[in-house]
């Protein structure tokens, strides 16, 4: 994997997460996925759609463009494109040249998310989503809630790799979210065809800080840290700590 040479090595043929459901509305939302640039939006009858953000005439940026009810008119000589991405208006001529199409993506919404699927169309399978049990969205008692998309200016491989390697929580995260049995505690890991799994079980630990700065419990405690890795994609992080309810902080 390392040194790491320029271009993309994430298979085009998966669902990844392009947005929040919520951050998809009226109007154009632009995201680069894998390289290409996007744009979302919610259409009038509310169904999501996702399209590719280049205009094809001279490339100018459609997420900076302007919506015509359900199209996106290029904002910059006005060639307009419809959310399945044909052409439907060419200015002062009547006849539309075949290459002015767009990409038109496969978006489903699911749990929190908006996945989309940049390559083949044809190949879009929705039953190769993760399941929203097994990513631990349909709990029973818990609440599933979307905080914020944050952008890392760096490549995604060093994202994966720091995902998919929670030792470092015992060093890098050591003051918040880790201690030393982050990296001592060793791993049970379980892989299938969608899914990677690992768990470290921390009996009578230590209280990582965030635990002492939301309870006054000052004893060791019982620690369950881990991660899921559903390709190609999607990680779903478990931080489980058990504290009686009488040492929260109010
Ligand atoms: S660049 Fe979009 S219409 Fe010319």
């Amino acid at each position: 994997m390392y040194p790491f040479t320029d271009g993309s090595y994430a298979p085009k043929n998966g669902w990844y997460v392009a947005a929040f459901c919520h951050e998809v509305g009226e109007e154009l939302l632009s995201r680069w996925i894998l390289n290409q640039p996007v744009v979302l939006y919610r259409k009038a009858d509310g169904t999501a759609v996702a399209v590719q953000g280049r205009c094809p005439h001279r490339h100018f940026p459609l997420g900076a463009s302007k919506r015509v009810g359900d199209a996106i008119q290029c904002a910059y000589h006005g060639i307009t494109f419809d959310a399945a991405g044909a052409c439907t208006f060419v200015p002062s001529q009547e006849r539309i040249p075949g290459v002015y199409t767009i990409k038109a993506y496969p978006l489903v919404e699911r749990g929190l998310w908006a996945w989309i699927w940049p390559g083949d169309p044809a190949l879009a399978d929705e039953s190769l989503i993760p399941d929203m049990g097994d990513i631990g969205y349909s709990l029973p008692g818990y609440h599933a809630r979307a905080l914020f998309y944050h952008r890392v200016e760096g490549r995604y491989q060093l994202l994966n790799d720091n995902l998919l390697d929670l030792s470092h929580l015992g060093y890098l995260h050591h003051s918040s979210i880790g201690t030393p049995d982050d990296a001592a505690t060793p791993e049970t890991r379980e892989a299938n065809d969608r899914f990677i799994r690992s768990r470290r079980i921390m009996r009578n630990t230590l209280r990582p800080a965030v635990v002492d700065w939301q309870t006054d419990f000052e004893g060791p405690i019982d620690r369950v840290s881990g991660m899921d890795f559903h390709f190609p994609g999607f990680h779903a992080g478990i931080a489980d700590v058990l504290v009686a309810e009488s040492h929260a902080r109010r």
